[in-house]
């Protein structure tokens, strides 16, 4: 099984740390049921279950078969830790392009950053963000160019861990309506194109809390981008170019 990459992590085992070794490889269609139940244990801990929709065993394993992706991470006794699942959606209407209006032309190379989840024991080592690294090659190699995902704005960490690898916000707005049995929940949707582009000139910059929906909803409408997230106060900056 091809291995992409090895290394040492911290474990939270009562209030110390141990130091482990791990390794991320692509799961096989096989493992997918240690996927399913990383998700269930995580989910199962979760404050606050509006910022993790979560995917059935069918769903992903559909998703599989039509050239999905899993990138895994395992710890020394080779137990699933953390997974980052990708999927490609085609022409489907899921796919996020159209909530961005990407050009229909490109809706074919579109990557989905769907789940990501790390063991609670194993958070702190930066495996969100390592494993999205890790992920960028394998998409490219595919021949997908743009990466997209919904991020709630309750869900500080994976934010903080998305912006920092370049997605930007691009729109703001309720999802899952049907099948979260809610009205839908509030979600982000990022962009990144994995292609090279033209940088624009800045023109106007607002900073604005992430919880303020009503403000960001209206700078995005009059064609603002969410460009960065500050650690510190987080708060977030948007950003409207030139010519835009
Ligand atoms: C979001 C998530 C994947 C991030 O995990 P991670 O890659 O281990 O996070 P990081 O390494 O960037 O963590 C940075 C810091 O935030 C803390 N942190 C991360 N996630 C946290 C959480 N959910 N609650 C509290 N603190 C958290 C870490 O302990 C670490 O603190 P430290 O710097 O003091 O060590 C993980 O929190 C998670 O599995 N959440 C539930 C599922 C989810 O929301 N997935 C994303 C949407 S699909």
């Amino acid at each position: 099984m091809l291995t992409l990459k090895t290394g040492i992590i911290n474990k939270h085992v009562g209030n110390s740390i141990e130091q482990e070794g791990y390794e991320m490889r692509l799961i096989k269609e096989r493992e997918l049921e240690e996927v399913v139940a990383l998700q269930g244990l995580v989910y199962s801990k979760l404050p606050n279950k509006q910022v993790l929709y979560i995917d059935s065993y069918d769903e992903m394993m559909t998703d599989m078969k039509l050239g999905a992706k899993i990138i895994g991470v395992f710890n020394q006794s080779q137990e699933l830790i953390a997974y980052r699942y990708v999927g490609f959606p085609g022409y489907d209407n899921k796919n996020l392009g159209n909530d961005i209006k990407l050009p229909q032309k490109e809706l074919n190379k579109v990557a989905h950053l769907e789940t990501t989840v790390v063991h609670p024991d194993y958070r702190g080592n930066g495996l969100q963000s390592l494993t999205l690294q890790e992920m960028i090659p394998v998409i490219q190699e595919l021949g997908y160019k743009h990466l997209l995902c919904t991020v709630s704005p309750q869900n500080y960490f994976s934010l903080l861990n998305i912006m920092k690898n370049g997605l930007k916000i691009k729109a703001l707005k309720k999802k899952y309506a049907s099948e979260s049995g809610t009205d839908g929940l509030w979600r982000f949707i990022l962009h990144r194109n994995l292609e090279p582009v033209s940088m624009l000139n800045p023109r106007e910059l607002f900073k604005t809390a992430i919880s303020d929906i009503e403000k960001q909803e209206r700078l995005i409408r009059e064609g603002f981008i969410g460009y960065w997230l500050f650690k510190e106060s987080k708060e977030l900056s948007y950003v409207r170019f030139e010519g835009v």
